[in-house]
């Protein structure tokens, strides 16, 4: 039984290695030399990241990919995409020069609300609550100003503070619920202060109303924080083409093609098992950009998979329809992102990925996101209703393999060679390495 441990934080980092080294893995060299390896030579950016977190032991690498070729909105991006899924930059950079020669991706920012509540508790008359938040909103407004002036120098801040009665859910439960424009900010730290800083407000001008009781006066404040749910910051991106300038495959004629991708995002509009899987292929696109780029991917996908289920059934987030002879393809999703602030200035690969970008606003990255998942799909379908997605993905996923077996550079040239008109499948490729060994 291991011994629980206390002040970790406060041990150097080598002492931690040596502690999780000798009390959790059989090896402690081995595993020493391993989080050694990854570490960087260059000591100030160690520093930097070894500073982002508490407790780093050292650096978790992903790689960072390009797909070039993005046409969207007449500018042409290569967009930065950081993931470990083999097939995924390939897929989107397949998309991305099948749409380039087909007019390219529109896109366009729909909504940049953000959301933030401060949930309490009110054990009163709901009537004079109403009356004295009357009063008290543009206290609330006013107490938060030196939190909000620069941002209002910019064009954001507080857009308004509505008073929610939520007693039909919870006795006693109210919300100040607060809507915000945080400009290119992704804006977490600027809301929860506001909010935190409304709640104080709520709290001590409460005591001062005379029409209230002792038990109105003491408005209990549960929690004030943003809402990762954020359906009124939507882009929407979409591509359209001919029918009849769909395919390059022969072997499927475009029409084809296009009825059978309608008829897989029909699929995924009402299965749910179908369209958690349709949706992930959309997030293997939104979350490499959104990791890319410094934001952050859980606030990310909890918003979109909430908005997915915003019906009350889980669905969809592309769209598809065949329409005077064209083909249309689109998504609505929404995206809480930042182009300054956060990560953005601090860390180097964030920094350049976003100058990659030709340093956009945040609506900028919001459309080049919502591109990237959209191409995503299309690609997906794309094999998911022809040739299956194995293909593609097997072939990609073949350096992994070989890899993972030890193959040397001449032996992964050869069966590289050897895997281009046979499909990989994990033990024809452990079939084949074996062969070429024992040859
Ligand atoms: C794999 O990461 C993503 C797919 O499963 C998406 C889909 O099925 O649409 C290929």
């Amino acid at each position: 039984m291991i011994a629980p441990i206390e002040g970790f934080s406060k041990l150097t980092k080598a002492e931690k290695i040596d502690w999780i080294a000798a009390n959790y893995t059989d090896n402690p060299p081995v595993t020493k030399n391993i989080l050694q390896r990854y570490w960087n030579s260059d000591n100030q950016l160690q520093k930097l990241h070894d500073e982002f977190i508490e407790n780093t032991l050292t650096n978790y690498y992903l790689p960072l990919g390009i797909a070039p070729n993005f046409l969207i909105n007449g500018n042409l991006y290569a967009i930065p995409m950081a993931i470990e899924e083999s097939s995924v930059v390939a897929a989107a950079s397949k998309a991305a020069k099948f749409w380039l020669d087909r007019g390219g991706f529109k896109a366009s920012v729909l909504g940049t609300e953000k959301i933030g509540q401060v949930h309490f508790m009110f054990r009163g008359d709901t009537k004079k609550l109403e009356k004295f938040f009357v009063t008290v909103k543009p206290q609330l407004i006013a107490d938060a100003r030196p939190i909000t002036k620069n941002m209002e120098k910019r064009g954001g801040g507080i857009r308004d503070i509505v008073l929610r009665n939520r007693t039909d859910q919870m006795a006693d439960y109210y919300q100040l619920h607060c809507t915000f424009d945080t400009l290119d900010a992704m804006g977490a730290n600027f809301i929860n202060s506001c909010l935190e800083q409304f709640a104080r407000t709520l709290k001590t001008e409460a005591l001062k109303v005379d029409y209230f009781s002792e038990a109105e006066k003491n408005v209990e404040v549960v929690m004030s924080i943003l809402s990762n749910y954020v359906p009124n910051c939507l882009v929407r991106a979409e591509v359209s083409c001919p029918l009849a300038d769909l395919n390059e495959d022969p072997a499927i004629a475009p029409e084809e093609l296009a009825r059978k991708m309608v008829r897989a995002v029909a699929i995924a509009k009402t299965e749910p098992y179908r369209a958690v899987t349709h949706n992930k292929g959309i997030m293997n696109g939104v979350d490499a950009v959104v990791l890319a780029t410094g934001n952050d991917f859980r606030a990310v996908e909890a918003g979109v998979h909430a908005y997915a289920s915003r019906s009350g059934n889980y669905t969809s987030l592309t769209h598809a329809e065949i329409k005077d002879d064209r083909f249309r393809f689109w998504i609505e999703i929404p995206l809480a992102l930042g182009t300054v602030g956060g990560l953005t200035k601090l860390h180097p690969l964030v920094k350049l990925a976003l100058d990659i970008l030709q340093r956009p606003s945040a609506q900028e990255l919001m459309q080049i996101v919502a591109v990237a998942g959209l191409a995503q799909n299309f690609a997906a379908l794309r094999s998911l209703v022809t040739t299956g997605i194995q293909q593609g993905h097997m072939k990609m996923h073949l350096l992994n393999i070989l890899n993972q077996m030890g193959a040397t550079a001449s032996e992964k040239a050869i069966l590289i060679d050897h895997f281009k008109n046979d499909t990989a499948t994990h033990s024809a490729v452990v079939d084949a390495f074996h062969k070429l060994r024992d040859h």
